[in-house]
């Protein structure tokens, strides 16, 4: 494979863009980063290898944080990356960029693409803060709209500035990323199932941290959560509430990803090198 692409994604926006990546740049693998998350290292043997996944609270999701810890890179290799997000990456790329250093690499080029918005908790006056004080947010744009621009960056492994949001947004951001990254673990405490719930089991087998178990086919969750809303989003009945959801967010998820594309169950590692996609 001349490409590698590990990719994290709940509502399926940075699966598509993963996807769309691949193909256009063929001879290349893309790979779920929750399927190494009972790993203790990762060897990103190949030429290029690329990584794209959400935004979450101004940073990098916690999964992703910890899979970039375990990563065993080439200093050699060509590293790219595609965060998704509604409005704010802040700081995320860069921060993205020093753990990658740290491991002895480098990003070669990182874009922050606009995307439909996956999370349903009500914005609060933080977020509220940080989004005046970013001007660069209403000049997000979309993979779509940058494709014709990333694409031949990405497959001449060209050099591109790692992109952030305005540096007051990016500052404070990164101020309160692992402050917000915390609390996410323990807010499934106030998830409520609905006697909608008909035990089907989509969201246990969804979700990127195993968890969630089953007791007689109804959820149960074990406050290791990355917020990620899989579970909510691809419920069949709409059934996982939160007290804090916005009453006029619609259930969502990405029109050309299938819940069996997200798939998360966590393979033993010859399996994972024996999958073209997994
Ligand atoms: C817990 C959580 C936190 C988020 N934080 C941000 C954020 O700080 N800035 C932003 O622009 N979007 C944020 N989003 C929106 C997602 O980054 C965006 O919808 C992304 O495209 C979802 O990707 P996915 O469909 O691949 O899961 C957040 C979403 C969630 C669930
Ligand atoms: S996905 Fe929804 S309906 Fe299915 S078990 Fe989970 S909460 Fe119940
Ligand atoms: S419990 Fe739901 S929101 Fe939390 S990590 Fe699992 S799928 Fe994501």
């Amino acid at each position: 494979m001349d490409t590698l692409i590990y990719y994290f994604s709940a509502t399926g926006n940075s699966l598509n863009v993963a996807r769309d990546l691949a193909k256009a740049l063929g001879n290349t693998q893309i790979l779920s980063i929750p399927n190494f998350v009972d790993r203790e290292t990762v060897e990103a043997s190949s030429k290029r290898v690329g990584l794209v996944f959400p935004v979450y609270a101004w940073g990098m999701p916690r999964i992703v944080a910890e899979f970039i810890e375990k990563l065993k890179i080439d200093k050699a290799t060509y590293i790219f990356a595609v965060v998704t997000c509604v409005a704010i990456q802040g700081n995320t790329l860069v921060a993205l960029q020093n753990a990658l250093r740290r491991k002895g690499g480098d990003l070669g080029a990182g874009f922050a693409v606009k995307a439909p918005r996956s999370s349903l908790m009500k914005l609060n006056n933080l977020d509220r803060i940080i989004m005046r004080l970013d001007r660069k947010r209403k000049k997000l744009k979309t993979t779509e709209e940058r494709f014709s621009e990333i694409l031949p960056v990405v497959k001449n492994k060209e050099l591109h500035k790692v992109e952030t949001s305005s540096l007051a947004s990016g500052i404070f951001g990164s101020l309160l990323h692992g402050m917000a990254l915390n609390s996410f673990r323990s807010t499934d405490s106030a998830f409520v199932v609905d006697d909608t719930c008909k035990a089907c089991g989509t969201c246990a087998d969804l979700c990127p941290r195993g968890n969630i178990v089953l007791s007689n086919g109804r959820p149960t969750f074990l406050h290791n959560c990355e917020l990620c809303h899989a579970c909510i989003q691809w419920c069949p009945q709409f059934a996982i509430r939160h007290p804090n959801f916005d009453a006029d967010a619609l259930q969502y998820t990405h029109p050309r990803v299938k819940k069996t594309d997200l798939q998360h169950t966590r393979l033993v590692s010859t399996e994972i090198s024996n999958k073209t996609h997994c």
